[in-house]
């Protein structure tokens, strides 16, 4: 029996008013071991017999992202899964993350099946910031450049000039303001003003935030480097702005792997989802990863960081995808055309520069 939880998120309209939605997110209970054997060694025969190759997201289940690394798939962020998907020989990608994930792999390889684990496994950032009012948003602004993040819907997508992950967002927007471009940013306040600053760029934003990231508390995490003095902190750039004030480096999730695996520090405060410490402590386990906290003193969960959305991601999903061809991700053909436009900008850009390879590291310019 899965359970269910719910979740608000902030929804923006086109004149720049706010509400408070809802969603929700089922998470299945762990298997026992002889269950989750057997499901393991049917996921690993069914990837084979179906051509199929798995690509899932740091934030998901270890045991999944291990089957990703076993099986020859990839556990990556978002740039590099769009990548490989892409450049990948499979006839079916799997994609175990969320919706935006799926829907970029289909938009740059339209010829593959594209299937997922759960396809109503999305996101804060996606749920707030619809086509339609997003749309508007843009027609109000026809001066501006029109940037949006990855994590937003095909439809948002077909509407951009420019697709950024957090890999590469900073070196596209300082392209773009040498260009002498005023820039239209949608939909992550916290990635939006953190860029702003670094760069100085004229942009408006969307107001929208994830419901994970934005957890984050300033005040405790300058608390909990009190007791770590030696500790460097790391930092998604979708926390609020008090976290990355005492950031030691703001990066991708693959910034922030490559930072722990080649930093000189043995202990690491890192503030992202916790599904990526499962490969910070494969890949480099003489180090120590502590959770950067995401409540006060009251409150029973002190790191509470773990996506739900991700959290649907399950082994038993992961099989009945691949088994009965369901969770098959569908982008129609003009929105597809579209929204391909501006992934392939991105994509050539972060080819010419190498932004968002492991050089794409993004110093904390601004940390203390
Ligand atoms: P990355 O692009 O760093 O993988 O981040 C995706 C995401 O959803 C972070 O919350
Ligand atoms: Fe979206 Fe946040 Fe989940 Fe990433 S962690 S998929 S930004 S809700």
């Amino acid at each position: 029996m899965s359970m269910t939880h719910h979740f608000d998120y902030t929804l923006q309209n086109a004149q720049g008013g706010t509400c408070i939605a809802q969603a929700w997110a089922k998470v299945e209970p762990p298997l026992p071991a002889s269950e989750k054997y057997r499901i393991q060694q049917s996921i690993k025969q069914a990837l084979a017999a179906k051509n199929a190759v798995l690509i899932a997201h740091y934030y998901v289940d270890g045991d999944i992202q291990d089957l990703a690394i076993e099986t020859g798939g990839c556990v990556a962020d978002s740039l590099e899964m769009a990548r490989f998907g892409r450049d990948h020989r499979a006839d079916n990608l799997i994609v175990a993350g969320v919706r935006f994930m799926g829907e970029t792999a289909k938009i740059l390889s339209p010829e593959k099946r594209i299937f997922m684990p759960d396809l109503e496994a999305t996101c804060s950032l996606d749920l707030g910031c619809p086509a339609e009012a997003f749309s508007a948003f843009c027609d109000n602004h026809p001066d501006r450049t029109v940037v949006v993040y990855a994590n937003t819907s095909a439809a948002v997508k077909a509407r951009a000039d420019w697709m950024v992950t957090s890999a590469c967002a900073l070196a596209i927007v300082s392209h773009l303001k040498d260009q002498g471009k005023k820039i239209l940013w949608a939909p992550d306040r916290h990635l939006g003003r953190y860029i702003q600053d670094q760069t100085g760029a004229d942009m408006i934003m969307w107001n929208g935030d994830c419901i994970v990231h934005n957890e984050f508390k300033g005040e405790e995490l300058s608390m909990l480097k009190k007791l770590h003095p030696g500790a460097q902190i790391l930092v998604h750039p979708e926390s609020p702005e008090s976290v990355v004030a005492h950031a030691d480096l703001v990066g991708s999730t693959s910034a922030l792997l490559n930072a722990v695996i080649h930093g000189d520090a043995t202990q690491y405060i890192v503030a992202t989802d916790k599904g990526l410490f499962h490969r910070m402590q494969q890949l480099a386990p003489s180090k120590q990863i502590i959770e950067a906290p995401t409540a006060g003193e009251s409150a029973t969960c002190k790191s509470c960081a773990h996506c739900p959305w991700m959290a649907m991601n399950s082994l038993n999903g992961l099989l009945h995808c691949l088994e009965n061809q369901t969770g098959e991700i569908l982008v129609p053909t003009s929105t597809r055309e579209q929204a391909y436009r501006c992934i392939d900008r991105m994509l050539s850009f972060s080819r010419q520069t190498g932004a968002g390879t492991a050089h794409g590291l993004v110093p904390n310019l601004g940390a203390a």
